[in-house]
């Protein structure tokens, strides 16, 4: 069923658990998403990016992630993930997603809290859940690309202050993630994460989750993380399950044969996940 982010949120909030939030740009993605949190019983949240919307176009998206949370037999939400435009965010909202992320990160406190502000007004009206970023995530997702020298990790003073005059309901934190394939492994700031969620109350979202070892991500859980992003690893998963085809049947035209374990293979690795995040089990 369809339901908003916040109502996932609050539940993962109260249970100490992570929701899985996934990037989603075609079907086999979707598919492969909503099969994993049925066979585990997880709640989770299909999330498209702008480059996936353009990539799909916003009508196909929002229609296949719509048809995918209405059929399953978990809660779903459809969720706008680095929405950066206030226009795109409003044509989220008109398709029918439940959620959505307004990322004024690039710009000073001020102008963030007034541009993200603009966009709850507008979706609390309608009931849509709304997560913005402090603090500067580096790394790149999609077109997004912040570079390693200009991240900085969100303030906690900054954060009361931010949500108190937002009333955002969830709130992405910069703490040591970032976007893509890590070089090193990546070292997070666990004592930041705690003292922020002390003193926002609300839950949490963790970024750049690819590549984060297992241990670290349930620590993070357990000191207020109640969602958690994965793109980089569902499109690793992805490719390897189409190259391994591909080697084995180089004479395969079939996109169906080739598709087909690439989607499981990403099906796994989304499984794996929400065994870590302890969703499982919890819709
Ligand atoms: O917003 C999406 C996520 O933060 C994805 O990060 O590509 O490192 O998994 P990732
Ligand atoms: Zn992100």
């Amino acid at each position: 069923m369809l339901v908003t982010g916040r109502e996932l949120l609050l539940d993962a909030q109260k249970k100490g658990y992570a929701v899985g939030a996934f990037n989603v740009n075609n079907m086999e993605i979707v598919q492969a998403i909503i099969e994993a949190a049925e066979e585990t019983n997880s709640p989770v949240i299909l999330q498209a990016s702008q480059g996936g919307i353009k990539y799909a176009g916003i009508e196909y998206i929002a229609a296949l992630g719509k048809v995918a949370a209405e059929k399953a037999k978990v809660p779903v939400a459809l969720h706008l993930d680095h929405g950066t435009d206030f226009d795109q965010v409003m044509l989220c909202i008109r398709h029918g997603f439940t959620s959505v992320m307004i990322d004024g990160s690039r710009f000073p406190l001020e102008e963030n809290i007034a541009y993200t502000k603009k966009v709850v007004e507008v979706a609390k009206a309608v009931g849509v859940s709304v997560e913005a970023e402090l603090g500067k995530i580096g790394g790149t997702e999609d077109h997004i690309t912040v570079d390693e020298r200009d991240a900085t990790f969100t303030d906690p003073d900054e954060a009361v202050r931010f949500v108190n005059e937002t009333d955002i309901d969830f709130l992405a934190v910069a703490v040591g993630t970032a976007h893509g394939v890590y070089k090193g492994e990546p070292k997070l700031d666990f004592d930041r994460i705690k003292t922020i969620s002390d003193m926002v109350k609300i839950p949490l979202v963790l970024h750049g989750s690819s590549g984060v070892p297992a241990e670290a991500l349930k620590k993070a859980i357990s000191l207020g993380i109640c969602k958690i992003n994965i793109d980089t690893d569902l499109r690793i998963a992805f490719t390897e399950g189409v190259k391994n085809f591909l080697k084995e049947n180089p004479d395969n035209i079939d996109p169906r044969k080739i598709l087909a374990p690439a989607k499981a293979m990403m099906k796994e690795r989304i499984k794996e996940k929400m065994e870590v995040f302890g969703s499982v089990n919890k819709a």
